[in-house]
């Protein structure tokens, strides 16, 4: 959230305009009182709040009240308004865009900046491409002062404020490198009154591959906007991605799962249009245990009517994810409710059938072929609707 990347800024010497964080109109309106004018700013992770009538200017704290009142609970992006940001009015000059992020296909670093900012940049891009300028990065070298220099000539900032944009990118640097960032980005990052530069508005994405390394990073989760199931599978430390459809889908590897999405929704095209209700990686090792939690996760998920495990045997035999799901439905018991379409190849795959076929479990249908078990699954889920 903006108020979040803020504060990371401040930490790393970026000027910004801070503000105060307010839950209640109340706050909004102490706040407004210490400030003066201000504006009241939807603190949601979402892009376009002042487009979606989620910035506004308050000139009294009466104002701010008013304003926090009919911003807080309100919906941006399908994001419900918790908390608004009460910041000083800025008296702006200009707009201008700024950003860093990882440009994985060139595996370097890229800098974007536009003299054209306070809009979407996808926007200037499109309308106007000349005005978006692109700076690539080498990774080894970063961005020193030179390189700075560099980015704030070709961005094309005014002449009175190189010196200030040149600091201000060498520590949006630090924050991008320090943080362990994909992203950082300032829209607009604005020339005020006095031709003083500062970061009216700030975008963070964090790799959460360094989460080990930034033990406060966890505060930022907004535990509220997270989907109920990832977040029960996160706990339980399931790769699991929920998406829309009715068929659940468990397997080994995320390459055979993404294949599986792919043969779940072509296979649902004759059945009225049936698709995947997840991804789920249960990775090597798939034991009882795991095969419950991941079993338990899409079970909880409403709109899933059938479920699909698809599994090949390598490291892990077949045997031992035959005994895994028999494990798992004991588990479960009567949680257990909707129908199993088990697809298993590969190593051991003749004692996996085995195993499964002696349970013999009346959710379970055991399937020979990928395809087979796809289309089996995608007709029990419409057969359920
Ligand atoms: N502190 C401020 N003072 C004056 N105007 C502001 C302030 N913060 C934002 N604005 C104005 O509101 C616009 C939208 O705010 P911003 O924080 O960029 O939200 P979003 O990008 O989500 O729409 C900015 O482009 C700027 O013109
Ligand atoms: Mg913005």
């Amino acid at each position: 959230m903006e108020y979040q990347a803020k504060e990371l800024f401040a930490k790393h010497g970026v000027a910004v305009t801070a503000g105060e964080v307010a839950t209640t109109p109340e706050e909004a309106q102490a706040a407004a009182e210490r400030m003066g004018t201000c504006v009241v700013k939807a603190q949601v992770k979402a892009g376009g709040r002042g487009k979606a009538g989620g910035v506004k200017l308050a000139k009294t704290p009466e104002e701010a009240r008013q304003h926090a009142e009919a911003i807080l609970g309100m919906e941006i992006k399908g994001l419900t308004v918790h908390r608004v940001l009460i910041a000083p009015a800025a008296s702006i000059e200009e707009e201008y865009y700024f950003s860093f992020l990882l440009d994985r296909a060139n595996r370097r670093y890229l800098c974007i900046a536009s003299v054209e900012g306070g809009v979407e940049i996808e926007e200037v891009a499109k309308t106007n491409p000349d005005a978006v300028k692109q700076i690539a990065i080498d990774p080894g070298t970063g961005v020193d002062e030179a390189k700075a220099r560099e980015i704030v000539a070709e961005a094309g900032f005014p002449d009175v404020l190189t010196d200030q944009a040149v600091a201000m990118v060498q520590s949006l640097w630090t924050v991008f490198t320090e943080e362990d960032a994909t992203l950082v980005e300032v829209n607009p990052l604005a020339r005020l009154a006095g031709d003083t530069l500062e970061a009216l508005d700030g975008k963070v994405s964090l790799d959460d591959n360094a989460d080990f390394r930034h033990p406060e990073h966890a505060s930022f989760t907004d535990e509220a906007a997270a989907d109920p199931l990832e977040a029960k599978a996160k706990e339980k430390g399931l790769n699991y991605v929920k998406l829309d459809g009715a068929v659940g889908i468990i397997g080994n590897g995320a390459g055979l799962v993404m294949s599986t999405l792919d043969v779940v929704a072509y296979a649902g095209e004759a059945h009225g249009g049936v698709t995947p209700a997840n991804f789920l990686d249960i990775g090597g090792g798939a034991s009882a245990q795991v095969m419950a939690d991941g079993l338990d996760v899409i079970l909880g998920d409403e709109q899933v009517k059938s479920v699909f495990v698809n599994v090949f045997g390598g490291i892990t035999s077949c045997d031992a994810v035959a005994n895994g799901i028999v494990g798992a439905l004991d588990i479960l018991g009567d949680d257990a409710t909707k129908p199993l379409v088990v697809r298993l190849d590969g190593n051991n795959v003749e004692e996996g059938r085995r195993i499964l076929d002696e349970r013999n479990h009346p959710l379970v249908t055991l399937v020979e072929t990928m395809d087979g078990a796809a289309d089996k699954a995608a007709e029990l889920a419409h057969a359920a609707k």
